[in-house]
């Protein structure tokens, strides 16, 4: 090994920490900032060391250069125009993007590799080459289908309902035995091209497939569960190549969004493998107890809700992704200090699916600097409702919606937050319209419940300034 070689190998070693120490501090709102730091320097440190080594292998021709320059000026450039512009609700979307980009370049590293060596001998520390090859392939062809499916759900362009082709189960089982055999014949190590492209299209279908039945509710699991293959693929291509950094940041990935999903599956109280074959997300509007007269509604203004507030004793704030759309966190916190001047104890209930991405209320109420011990994770939140006197609802409605008490509909079974049990409930949103998982919600016509219609921000403020107004009073 040249001096070069070893000095690479070094700074990878110190990029994988980087990554490491990186994800660590993400554990906390207070040091992600840091955290983020940390993974970018390890990220440009192995940037410039793959340079280096590259250089010193005298690898590349002119052309080879020259579209490696202009990938990344363009990548570079696209990645920060839109992290700059993206809004913060649209962040999964382009989250699904950032894991099909991941998922197909890793797919696309294999199949060069293929083309290159049709021996599938190039990679020295893969177990069996081959089986790296066809895994990468395999997992970064589903990957980058799946996710392209998943950020058109999210972005409206496809329905985010689960879609049902007819005949699915069959084209799945087909799929999955042109895939999983195609594969199984690659990893004995025979390079058939043939069999190697039936491999890329069953994995490019099945991509399609898996994330068309799921919808609603179940979207983030999803999403998650993308992010873990595509860390996954990424981690075969660096076998495939044999990159150390691949296999560390690829690996990375995979673990981290394999917590996460299980974390979230377990938030919605699912089983992961019941929301691939597509079992839940699904289910009937009337089972869960369709609203369909506004006969029975309360309506409140500005000033009645002021003076329920006022007068509590204790609030239980639930934010939802109203408050994301809405941008009213800011709102959000001038009441909660308004009240607390009043000498009135407020918290915030915070359900792990809130919003449209993980941790999303936690990140809007941390801009506005509410400080960590008021934020309630819905178990201890759950414990605190029946003694509240109020629980005032800003745009949540799935993570609240009785209905998935009861079996039959497409949120049964997700632990929700019991604002039921409050005394009384106040709910700002602007109209009587459904939440994500398109399901009307019986809470709406509960008869503790006080509807302000109104958007987020703008409703928020009307209340605080009637709450200002009651004490100059
Ligand atoms: P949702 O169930 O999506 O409901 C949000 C409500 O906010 C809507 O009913 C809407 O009613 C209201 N709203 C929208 N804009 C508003 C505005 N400007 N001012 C006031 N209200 C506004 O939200 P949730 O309760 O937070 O549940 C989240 C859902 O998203 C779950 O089903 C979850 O599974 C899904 N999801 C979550 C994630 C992650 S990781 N968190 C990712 C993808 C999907 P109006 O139109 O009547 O105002």
């Amino acid at each position: 090994m040249s001096t070069i070689e070893t000095v690479v190998d070094l700074i990878y070693l110190l990029a994988a920490a980087l990554f490491v120490m990186g994800l660590h501090l993400m554990n906390s709102p207070a040091t992600a900032r840091k955290g983020s730091q940390f993974s970018v320097v390890g990220m440009v440190l192995a940037i410039c060391a793959t340079l280096a080594y590259l250089i010193d292998q005298g690898g590349g021709s002119a052309t080879g250069w020259a579209v490696l320059a202009v990938g990344f000026v363009v990548g570079s450039l696209i990645g920060l125009r839109s992290a700059d512009k993206v809004k913060m609700t649209d962040i999964p979307q382009l989250v699904s993007i950032f894991n099909a980009v991941g998922g197909g370049a890793a797919a696309l590293v294999a199949l060069t590799d293929f083309v290159h060596d049709k021996n599938l001998h190039l990679a020295t520390i893969a177990p069996t080459p081959a089986v790296a090859t066809a895994l990468d392939v395999l997992i970064g062809a589903v990957t980058f289908t799946g996710s392209i499916i998943a950020a058109g759900k999210l972005q409206g362009l496809i329905s985010g309902s689960p879609i049902i082709l007819p005949g699915s189960k069959i084209i799945n089982s087909l799929l999955t035995i042109a895939g999983l055999g195609s594969a199984a014949f690659l990893f004995t190590g025979a390079a058939n091209t043939n069999v190697l492209i039936i491999l890329l299209v069953a994995a490019l279908l099945f991509g399609v497939t898996l994330v068309l039945p799921i919808g609603g509710a179940d979207m983030p699991v999803v999403i998650s569960l993308l992010n873990a293959f595509t860390g996954t693929a990424v981690a075969m291509a660096g076998f495939v190549i044999n990159s150390s950094a691949l296999i560390i940041a690829g690996a990375l990935v995979g673990a981290s969004g394999t917590i996460l999903t299980k974390l979230m599956a377990d938030a919605m109280n699912r089983s992961i493998p019941n929301i691939m074959i597509g079992g839940f997300g699904q289910g009937d509007a009337a089972a869960a107890g369709a609203v369909t007269s506004s006969g029975n509604i309360k309506q409140v203004s500005a000033d009645d809700a002021a003076i329920q507030l006022a007068y509590a004793n204790k609030v239980i704030f639930v934010p939802g992704y109203g408050l994301a759309a809405a941008q009213a966190q800011r709102e959000l916190k001038d009441l909660a200090q308004l009240l607390e001047d009043r000498n009135i104890e407020v918290i915030f209930a915070i359900h792990p699916v809130a919003g449209r991405m993980p941790g999303h209320m936690n990140v809007l109420l941390a801009e506005v600097d509410v400080p960590y011990p008021q934020l309630y994770e819905m178990e201890a939140a759950n414990l605190e409702f029946p003694t509240a006197d109020v629980a005032l609802v800003i745009g949540a409605n799935d993570v609240i919606n009785p209905a998935a008490r009861r079996p039959g509909n497409a949120i049964s079974g997700m632990p929700i937050l019991d604002v039921d049990k409050a005394k009384n409930v106040i709910v700002i949103k602007r109209s009587m319209g459904q939440g994500y998982a398109g399901i009307d919600n019986e809470l709406y016509l509960d008869e503790k419940t006080s509807m302000f219609f109104a958007d987020g921000k703008k409703g928020l403020a009307q209340i605080s300034s009637a709450v200002r107004e009651l004490v100059t009073d």
